[in-house]
């Protein structure tokens, strides 16, 4: 067993082991090997290969924001990834739309950044490529099956315990394994898995020539809008945006989860799936009947995780905060997060880490615990707000459903800068969703951090 060194690194330097190669975990790599001195890092992955596999994921502002900081972003657009031009709500029963929120430059000059759409298996790609050109060791084959204190030498570090009965030496242990996180239930000393949402979700894509051959306009006008649209009804949603400069299409079905409780994927029926569509714009269920496969996904999520870090071990992205994919922001914070830790772990580097092992661990341990401050609260607001769009993405037709559709509707008046009883047109909500700079924020908190640590040393 030994730690290796990379030339680029002062043998004193971090060694950051990454369990799973997922867009948080990846993102996380990049951001570690970016910093100056760049962090060593291994990324450990059980799948045998990394596959670039997936339908369509969106890159909103905050992320963008991160990947831009990351030199990614050109990359990003020539993997595919492209501006989306409008959000448009519609009404199920008809495809009427209740509103359209202009996207494109605007997010620019509200947000600071572009809300980008690409193919899940693209941005993975992209991620994956970066990483290791950056410098990231990336294991496949690599099954995480515990983590224990590192003995005799290497006391003082975590030991990294692969399935193979190899094992890997670390400093700081980041569990990017996703939904059924394993390193979750070690930094928590118990099982915790998610739990249901209600919902389950239908999704895939399909090719522009299969659209083109209904021969229809309005399909044909759906393919060629640079938009993201969106099907609200009761107890239901679609959404329907292209892919791969429009060569693909994706869609995703939201509907009631009605799988039994621990069962996360079936095959469902391609009639099971329509079925659920039934009454809504025809044009939607042509667009449907594309679907060549109807996989059954739970969707799970917490309302809360007590704790992300152990020591010198720490979640992130949906091992700490699984959410309902409503607002486009799962990866997302993912990406904010793996970039988060990598800015708090260098500048922590930078200050100097003591050699004594004991206090190495209680210097990482305390700023795990700022890393888990930083990004609990926000995490918790999404996965909160993401409940909230299903609640009004879901109304059933009634009263609440006509004071929604009227307040959309008015929402371009106030030009998108007023309040909105629904937080996908509240002003302030998206501003602190998609405006806030995480990166600045962390590197403000770290400075008082630091400058705490040094106040409480010379008491
Ligand atoms: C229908 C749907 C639509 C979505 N749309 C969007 C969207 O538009 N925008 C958005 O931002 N997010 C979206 N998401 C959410 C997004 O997919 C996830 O939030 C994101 O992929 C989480 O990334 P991650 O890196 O945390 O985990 P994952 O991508 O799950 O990666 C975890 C990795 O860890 C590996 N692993 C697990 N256990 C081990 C182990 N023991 N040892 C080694 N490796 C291990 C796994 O093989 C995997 O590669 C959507 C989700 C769903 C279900
Ligand atoms: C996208 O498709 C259009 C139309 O087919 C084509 O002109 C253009 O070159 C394509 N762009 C890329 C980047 O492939």
């Amino acid at each position: 067993m030994n730690v290796e060194h990379k030339r680029d690194q002062s043998p004193s330097g971090l060694h950051v082991v990454i369990v799973g190669a997922g867009i948080g975990g990846l993102a996380c790599a990049i951001a570690c090997r970016r910093a100056g001195p760049p962090l060593s890092v291994t990324v450990v992955e059980r799948a045998p290969e990394i596959l670039t596999i997936g339908a369509g994921i969106h890159i909103p502002p905050n992320a963008c924001r991160v990947v831009a900081s990351l030199g990614l972003l050109d990359k990003l657009k020539q993997a595919g990834g492209y501006q989306v031009q409008g959000f448009t709500l519609r009404r199920y029963k008809n495809g009427n739309i209740l509103v359209e929120k202009p996207m494109g430059p605007r997010m620019k000059t509200e947000y600071g950044a572009e809300w980008l759409a690409i193919h899940r298996g693209d941005y993975q790609g992209v991620l994956l490529e970066a990483a290791r050109e950056a410098g990231a060791d990336i294991l496949t084959n690599a099954e995480v099956i515990g983590i224990a204190k590192g003995i005799g030498e290497f006391s003082g570090k975590q030991m990294v315990v692969l399935k193979d009965g190899k094992s890997l030496m670390a400093d700081v242990v980041v569990g990017a394994d996703g939904l059924w996180s394993g390193v979750r239930e070690f930094v928590l000393g118990r099982p915790f898995p998610p739990v249901e949402t209600g919902d389950l979700a239908y999704r895939g894509t399909f090719t522009r020539e299969q659209l083109k051959s209904f021969k229809n306009e309005r399909i044909d006008e759906l393919m060629e809008a640079e938009n993201v649209q969106v099907w609200l009804g009761p107890g239901r949603h679609a959404v329907f945006y292209p892919l791969r400069n429009k060569t693909e299409y994706n869609l995703v079905l939201l509907v009631a989860d009605d799988l039994p409780e621990g069962v996360r994927t079936s095959q469902g029926s391609l009639d099971e799936m329509a079925a659920n569509f039934e009454g809504w714009d025809p044009i939607l269920n042509t667009i449907i009947s594309c679907l060549k496969s109807a996989l059954k996904w739970k969707l799970l999520h917490f309302n809360e995780l007590d704790q992300w870090t152990k020591g010198a071990i720490t979640l992130l992205g949906d091992a700490s905060h699984p959410t309902l994919p409503y607002q486009g922001q799962g990866a997302a914070m993912a990406v904010e997060d793996g970039a988060i830790l990598a800015v708090l772990l260098s500048r922590l580097q930078n200050r100097g880490l003591s050699d004594a092992l004991g206090e190495r661990n209680t210097q990482l341990s305390d700023l795990l615990r700022l890393f888990q401050d930083l990004r609990k609260r926000r995490t918790e607001v999404n996965v909160a707000g993401a409940v909230d769009t299903r609640h009004y993405y879901h109304l059933p037709d009634g009263e609440e459903q006509v004071r929604r559709d009227k307040e959309l509707a008015s929402l371009p008046e106030s030009a998108w800068q007023g309040p909105c009883s629904f937080n996908w047109g509240d002003a302030d909500y998206q501003q602190s969703l998609l405006g806030f700079d995480v990166l600045a924020d962390a590197e403000r908190s770290f400075d008082e951090w630091s400058r705490r640590k040094s106040r409480e040393a010379n008491i």
